[in-house]
């Protein structure tokens, strides 16, 4: 039997509007997501935010910040039902494209120690781990777990 088709997808900047069906991804994907709060107070500050949509259905999102020569990934997550069909890589695609296009050198991220499959995909797309942020996250109860950090450059050839 035949995989699914892919629906044919594209980009929106991330608004105001698209913030219910978001927070539910968010919510659905992570065992701690931002808070409706969060995305808002990106979208205040600027951030680039875009959505990966099929129609109304959002497939997933990313959330990066602009700093002097580097660009801070600070949220990429496809939707659980859409996951490994190749979009986390497309998001990681266009977000090259923009960081390369501000003119930054760089792009990093954290990452959860325990999230193998982001910090495998994350590996096959280029970067590399750099080191580590002790009790970075919240975890269980009180607990809380280590971050890995992860660079990749970006020069005009790569990504
Ligand atoms: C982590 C997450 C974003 C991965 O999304 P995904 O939909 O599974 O990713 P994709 O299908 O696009 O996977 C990319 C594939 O391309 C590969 N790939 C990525 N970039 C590549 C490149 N430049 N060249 C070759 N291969 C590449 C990856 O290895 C992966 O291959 P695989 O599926 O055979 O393992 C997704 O699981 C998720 O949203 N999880 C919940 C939220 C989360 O943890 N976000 C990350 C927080 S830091």
């Amino acid at each position: 039997m035949s995989a699914a088709p892919r629906p044919e997808a594209g980009f929106s900047l991330m608004a105001e509007s698209w913030l219910d069906a978001v927070v539910r991804v968010e919510q659905a994907a992570y065992s701690h997501p931002w808070s409706r709060g969060n995305f808002q107070d990106s979208l205040r500050a600027g951030y680039q935010a875009q959505v990966l949509a099929a129609g109304d259905t959002v497939l997933g999102y990313f959330i990066a910040m602009r700093g002097v020569d580097e660009v801070h990934l600070l949220n990429l997550t496809v939707a659980p039902a859409m996951q490994r069909q190749g979009w986390a890589r497309v998001m990681l695609d266009a977000l090259g494209l923009w960081s390369r296009g501000q003119g930054a050198q760089w792009l990093w991220l954290e990452v959860r120690q325990s999230n193998q499959r982001a910090r495998d995909v994350y590996r096959a797309h280029g970067f590399q781990e750099v080191g580590t942020r002790k009790r970075y996250y919240p975890a269980v109860g009180d607990q809380r777990e280590d971050a890995v950090v992860m660079t990749l450059a970006l020069d005009r050839g790569a990504a």
